[in-house]
């Protein structure tokens, strides 16, 4: 049992979650980085005494279950979860096959739904944080998103609905909505296309690669600051709900707010009609 406060971190061999997890343990945190590729894993987060490094493909409930049993034996808490792994399928939605739609849900979805419901157990008995990190696209639909958009939306009413059952138990929990950041994700290894497969689609569809690819290495968010942010996020005595990270993705949260209060005003006669008459 240690007696520091105990992260555990999806996806920590590549991107953020290297970051995240080297943020951690510089600030005297004990780690628990978990990756698909546990060799990967130790190479980019490098060696800690109070690193724990597990092997975890977030779609598999056995390693999920077998990496939460790996932390509680070597370090007897968890303190802080931070669901970060995820993947990107770029494509119009009648392009992306079946299976790549759910593939993206199980990633970005299901993953930390089940990563989530190994360690809740866990938290329950201390007083813990637990995030996810969402996106932009969690906050408003873009076009050639919309398999990312709907796993980042359901992760977002998830978090939401989850907040309220566990908040009695001193568990919050914090959905963090990051900006474009520079990391892995617009590489091959993370962003997979729709094959375009529709001709009234091509002329965008090409247009859409072509910008993710000159996104890929120029985006402005810089992931080490990210993960110094997520530090005093979690050291707050009531960390926030929600974290929208960068300016970018402040924009689309108030263009969003934005919106909603104009579809609230633009039809509300027609909306408070509609209760029944006896009511
Ligand atoms: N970068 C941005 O601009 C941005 C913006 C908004 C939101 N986000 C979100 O930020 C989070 C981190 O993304 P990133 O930018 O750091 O992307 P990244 O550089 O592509 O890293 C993604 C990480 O997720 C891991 N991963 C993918 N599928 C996995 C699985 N099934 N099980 C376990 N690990 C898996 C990858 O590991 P492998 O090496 O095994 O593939 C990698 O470590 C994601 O949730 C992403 O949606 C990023």
């Amino acid at each position: 049992m240690t007696d520091k406060r105990v992260w555990f971190i999806t996806g920590a061999g590549r991107g953020m979650g290297v970051d995240f997890a080297k943020a951690a343990l510089a600030a005297g945190n004990a780690v628990v980085a978990t990756g698909r590729n546990p060799e990967a894993v130790r190479t980019a987060v490098g060696d800690a005494e109070d690193l724990l490094v597990v092997r975890l493909d977030v779609t598999s409930t056995e390693d999920v279950e077998a990496a939460v049993k790996a932390a509680v034996d070597r370090f007897g808490r968890i303190d802080v979860l931070v669901n970060n792994a995820a993947n990107f399928y770029g494509g119009y939605f009648e392009e992306l096959t079946p299976a790549q739609i759910e593939d993206q849900l199980a990633t970005g979805l299901l993953g930390p739904m089940n990563v989530t419901r190994a360690i809740l157990p866990v938290m329950r008995q201390q007083r813990s944080g637990h995030m996810s990190i969402s996106s932009g696209a969690g906050l408003s639909g873009f076009e050639f998103n919309s398999a990312y958009c709907a796993a980042k939306f359901g992760l977002e009413g998830w978090m939401e609905a989850l907040q309220p059952e566990v908040a009695p138990f001193g568990i919050s929990t914090t959905i963090v909505n990051p900006g474009f950041f520079r990391t892995d994700l617009l590489t091959q290894e993370s962003t997979s296309y729709a094959t375009p497969t529709i001709a009234d689609y091509a002329g965008r569809h090409a247009e859409r690669v072509q910008w993710y690819e000159s996104m890929n290495g120029q985006q402005e968010g810089d992931p080490a600051k990210l993960a110094r942010a997520l530090l005093t996020i979690v050291g707050q005595e009531q960390p926030p709900r929600r974290f929208l990270a960068g300016a970018d993705a402040i924009a689309i949260a108030e263009q969003k707010a934005k919106d909603l209060q104009q579809q609230a005003n633009a039809l509300r006669d027609l909306s408070t009609s509609l209760a029944r008459d006896d009511a």
